[in-house]
Order: C-alpha cells, then sequence, then structure tokens
C-alpha cells in the first residue's frame, strides 16, 4: 500500500543536520541551557497560547485511520477503549489526525460531509469522555502543500471556517485545531508565516476562542521552527514541529521512505557493540552516516541524543525569545526497532523535551511506531514504553497471567 512520501529532500537534510550536530560543543551547549524548565518559558508573549500549552503536556497520535486516502492504508479503529487505556497510561491529549480534502465536496462551498463529522464527534466526544485534550489536524493535504494552489488555499480556509463553526460549542480547553500538518515542497516557513494570518482569521471568524497549532514548512520539521516569523498580535496560537532524529534509527525498514531507510538493526543510543554495514542499494550518505554511528563515540555519535539535543534546544530558545509556546507533535520510533532500544529512545527524547519545557505527542498508538496494542484483555499500553514516556504516572494494574512481553508485528 503506498504511504505518504516523506519529502526525499527532507530525509537528506536531516542525515546532514545529525551529522552536523553531532559535534560534543554543540551537545555541550545544549546541556547548559538545563534551566529552560517550562516555568522559565512562560515568561512573556501569548498569555492565552501559553495556557493552551500547559494542558498539551503528554499526548499520543491516534494515527493511520482518518488521515489516510478512504479505503487504503488507514486501516486502525479508534474506540472507547483506545481513548481509556491513553488515558489510564498517563496521557492528558490525542492528536487525531485527519485529511478534510477527501471528504469535501466542490467549490466554492467545499463542504465537509455530514458522515465524516458524525466519525470525528464520536472520537471527540470519547476524548472528552477521558479528560483527554483533543488536537484536531488537518494531515496530508498535498496539492496544497504542494503548490499553494489558490484554490487550494480557498478549500483549506472554507474547511476550517465549517470545522470552527461545527466545534463552536465544544469547551476551548477540550479541543484545539492543527491547521496544517508537516507543510513542505511550496509551503516553505517563509510563506506559511505570510499565509497563516488569514487561514487563522477565516477560523476565529467563526470560533474566536479556539487554541490554533501551526507548523513551519520543510516537512514540519522542529529545526524549522526558529524560523517562523508570526505577526506580534496573532494570539491564542501554538507552534508546533516534528522530530525524527536520528531519522535512520526512528524509520529503519519503513516501507515509505525508500531507499534511504532500508538498512535495519540500527540501535539507540550508537555506537553499537558491533559495527552495522549500510543495506545494498543504500545512498552513499546513509553509508557514511553509519561509519559515524559505528565509530563516533556516545557523546558525539548520530545515533543518539546528539542527533537531537540542538534541534530542541534552539526551538525551546526561540519560543522563549518570541513569547511563543512550542509543542512537538510527533516524535517516535517504528516497531521494527528492537524493544531496548525504542525504550532508551522514547526515555531520552521524553526527557529532553520536558528538560526544556515543551509538551509533546509520541507517534503512534498502535499503528506502525506503536506503543499499545490490542490484548484479550483490551488495548494495553507496553509497560517499559510507558515507563520510558509517562515515569510518574501511576502504575498500571499488573497485567494478567497470560500476557507476553510486547512484541508488535510489522506491517
Ligand atoms: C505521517 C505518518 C507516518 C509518520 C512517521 C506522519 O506524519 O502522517 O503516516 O507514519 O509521520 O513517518
Amino acid at each position: 500500500m503506498i504511504r505518504p512520501c516523506w519529502s526525499l529532500g527532507l530525509v537528506f537534510l536531516l542525515g546532514l543536520a545529525a551529522l552536523g550536530r553531532s559535534s560534543a560543543a554543540r551537545l555541550g551547549a545544549a546541556v547548559s541551557g538545563a534551566s529552560d524548565g517550562g516555568e522559565v518559558l512562560e515568561g512573556w508573549g501569548d498569555e492565552d497560547g501559553w495556557r493552551a500549552a500547559k494542558r498539551l503536556r503528554r499526548g499520543i497520535n491516534f494515527g493511520n485511520a482518518w488521515e489516510a486516502p478512504p479505503g487504503t492504508w488507514g486501516d486502525r479503529r479508534y474506540r472507547a477503549e483506545d481513548f481509556r487505556a491513553a488515558r489510564a497510561a498517563g496521557f492528558d491529549h490525542v492528536r487525531l489526525p485527519v485529511a478534510w480534502h477527501h471528504y469535501q465536496g466542490g467549490a466554492p462551498e467545499y463542504l465537509i460531509s455530514p458522515s465524516v463529522f458524525g466519525e470525528m464527534d464520536a472520537l471527540v466526544g470519547l476524548a472528552r469522555a477521558q479528560g483527554l485534550a483533543v488536537i484536531l489536524d488537518w494531515h496530508h493535504f498535498d496539492r496544497l502543500t504542494e503548490t499553494l494552489a489558490p484554490d487550494a488555499v480557498a478549500q483549506w480556509h472554507a474547511g476550517w471556517a465549517q470545522i470552527a463553526r461545527h466545534y463552536r460549542d465544544v469547551p476551548a480547553r477540550a479541543l484545539v485545531f492543527e491547521l496544517l500538518n508537516e507543510p513542505r515542497d511550496a509551503a516553505t516557513t517563509e510563506r506559511m508565516g505570510e499565509l497563516y494570518p488569514a487561514a487563522i482569521r477565516a477560523l476565529r471568524a467563526e470560533d474566536p476562542r479556539r487554541t490554533i497549532l501551526v507548523s513551519p514548512g520543510g516537512g514540519g520539521g522542529l529545526y524549522e521552527v526558529p524560523k517562523l516569523r508570526l505577526p506580534r498580535e496573532l494570539a491564542n496560537v501554538v507552534v508546533t514541529g516534528h522530530c525524527y532524529a536520528p531519522f535512520l534509527f526512528t524509520h529503519q525498514g519503513a516501507s515509505w521512505t525508500g531507499r534511504i531507510t532500508l538498512t535495519t538493526g540500527l540501535r539507540f543510543p550508537g555506537p553499537p557493540p558491533s559495527p552495522l554495514i549500510a543495506a545494498p542499494g543504500a545512498p552513499a550518505w546513509v553509508a557514511g552516516w553509519i561509519r559515524d554511528y559505528d565509530t563516533l563515540p556516545a557523546e558525539t555519535n548520530p545515533g543518539g541524543p546528539a542527533s537531537f539535543a540542538k534541534e530542541i534546544a534552539d526551538a525551546a530558545a526561540w519560543s522563549r525569545r518570541e513569547g511563543r509556546p512550542v509543542h512537538v507533535g510527533e516524535f517516535g520510533a517504528i516497531v521494527r526497532a528492537d524493544a531496548v532500544s525504542r525504550e532508551n529512545y522514547a526515555a531520552a527524547m521524553r526527557a529532553e523535551l520536558e528538560r526544556h519545557g515543551l509538551g509533546w505527542a509520541w507517534w503512534d498508538w498502535k499503528a506502525s511506531f506503536a506503543v499499545a496494542r490490542e490484548t484479550p484483555d483490551g488495548v494495553r499500553m507496553d509497560e517499559a514504553l510507558r515507563r520510558a514516556l509517562l515515569p510518574d504516572a501511576p502504575a498500571l494494574p499488573p497485567a494478567g497471567p497470560t500476557r507476553a512481553r510486547f512484541r508488535h508485528p510489522v506491517r
């Protein structure tokens, strides 16, 4: 099944960025910013945005469902049990990715079908019943991000106006909107900075109180956040970015990222106990990256925390300077990676994000990057990953006697 295609340019940049960031000096600089706790960040700026961001500390993406073109790979179904288990595990919000454009009629109204609203209403209701806040996002709108064609922009505005009207009576603290997932290609950070104010105005004409999340271009990369320029007067806005570094580890064996991620067996953190060889057919830069991964010491290894420390520190510093909260709406490691490495990665990323006061949402709950699975006793989060991501949440009741250690089949 064809999955959404990651911008290969972005992936290449990520590889280079990981290489470039692996110097001990840079990691040291990030570590010395350790006093950047959440409280420190809230000094000034968009007060409504800060208030909203406080409710979006630890979240989970319910992916591989509504963001897929109908009838394709979106085969996960979310029910009351998922929301209950996510809340019991200790999450405070869920992100629901939706490809609204598949459910819109033609110009000029671009009417969203009542049936998709019905489905989303049910999910928002299930989240509210558990006290989980919801980030409702617009995912994979490729024609918009690839072209920024005026009719696609009009369709986007019309869509958000309808969504805002539809959810006007849902309390602001229970539901927030994310305007566009992973803008890329024509939708550069600079262009998105120019487009967001009008999009927000169109939405706020229907619901002035709603918190809005906006993402930079470059595939929504967290490293692009410091380039985003938003008018100072734009209030009740949270900036969101994604961070999948070290990409070759987090996406190893992924079917939708091409030759770049053919090599599997990468552990976190590097270096591995015995050298890894790049898979035949991997691009030359991947082979070079793996050489560094095999040989560089832990502090500078591109397959360890050095790959994301600076990106996170820079986004947090921008947040402080601009007076705008930042949320990391996606990070995660594919189920193909070994269980211990996934735990190590989850714990290291969470610690780094929270040290800088950034809220986050892991991608995903029970698909290719799963932290939970269906069991005979219902949906359950893997306990080791739960300890890594939600270390101070109360323990779950013990698993049943027949439950084996978590393993998830790879799609
Ligand atoms: C995409 C998913 C993908 C994930 C990790 C998300 O933004 O929507 O389809 O699995 O990133 O690559």
